[in-house]
């Protein structure tokens, strides 16, 4: 078992990579400190706190300067014992005395373009795309804030499980799709690991041109460095009606592979994986 004190706090210390002094500012040091924290204390954040990281999510860029994106701010814990139910049942939701929702947006241009005596005709895929967008650099923001007070947080991806009910639960209009949201506090003690290992920068970070040099030597760097951090004990992800295969390593490759075969391990609600074209035209985005 790795004790608290054994764990790697810092990107930057784990790759080895040695910076600069004066390029290891504040900003960059809770950047590379990220670590999705899933276990919080029962302790509310002071409003004011709250305002400093709703402003720095409303400061992220925006398509266009359009904003087509909005933030729910959910504190009342039953209201979030609902969303949390909607959400996979992931209990940490409950637990931290904040839970941030990011929408995509667009009912704010359709109102504005109709009070305007227009015609709305921007309901395209790509105002959906941008909308996502908006929406998630403005929790990257309020994520980034909040690290860089002393509080932790984690994304989540499964509010989008069943959005009809989050839609309702949070009186969404048409045009309002919850995008992911951002569970916020003060953690408990112990529930860190470290920050977790990314692909090795040769393999997500391309110079000038896209390139799939070694990939194969990285990729398989990357395996055993999960696989001695024990990434995927107790979490392998069956295989679709086929045997499991013999001396195969089970690290991020055979993991993520296993993954993409079963799309359900990955968007877990039918609805969100087969329908998401169908419910988002339901709720506003048509995707011409
Ligand atoms: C859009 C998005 C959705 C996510 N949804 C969930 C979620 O529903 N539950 C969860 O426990 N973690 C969720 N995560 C956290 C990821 O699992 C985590 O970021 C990833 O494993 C990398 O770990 P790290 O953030 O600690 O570096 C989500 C992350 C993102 C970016």
């Amino acid at each position: 078992m790795t004790s608290t004190s054994d764990i790697i706090r810092n990107r930057l210390e784990l790759e080895g990579i040695n910076l600069p002094k004066d390029l290891f500012n504040h900003t960059i040091e809770v950047l590379t400190s990220h670590e999705s924290v899933r276990g919080f204390l029962p302790k509310p954040l002071p409003d004011k706190m709250l305002q400093a990281i709703t402003t720095s999510a409303r400061s992220a860029p925006t398509s266009s300067n359009l904003q087509a994106y909005s933030i729910l701010v959910v504190k009342d814990g039953q209201r979030k014992d609902r969303l949390a139910m909607l959400s996979g049942n992931q209990q940490f939701i409950c637990e931290a005395p904040v839970f941030l929702i990011f929408c995509a947006d667009i009912f704010r241009l359709k109102y504005v373009t109709t009070q305007q005596g227009y015609r709305f005709a921007a309901d395209t895929l790509e105002m959906f795309l941008l909308a996502a967008m908006d929406a998630s650099l403005s929790l990257q923001n309020a994520l980034v804030a909040a690290e860089s007070l002393g509080l932790a947080g984690v994304p989540v991806g499964s509010i989008r499980n069943d959005p009809k009910a989050v839609a309702e639960e949070l009186k969404l209009p048409k045009g309002v799709f919850a995008v992911a949201g951002l569970s916020i506090g003060y953690e408990r003690e112990a529930v860190r690991r470290g920050v977790k290992p990314r692909l090795p920068e040769q393999v997500t970070v391309h110079e000038e041109q896209y390139s799939t040099e070694n990939i194969d030597h990285y990729l398989n760097e990357y395996d055993q460095t999960m696989i001695s951090r024990r990434t995927y004990d107790g979490r392998r992800v069956s295989l679709a009606g086929e045997p499991e295969k013999d001396g195969v390593d089970y690290g991020w490759c055979e993991h993520t592979a296993r993954r993409c075969t079963r799309p359900e391990t990955i968007a877990v609600s039918a609805s969100l994986r087969e329908n998401l074209r169908k419910i988002l035209e339901e709720h506003g985005f048509s995707l011409r």
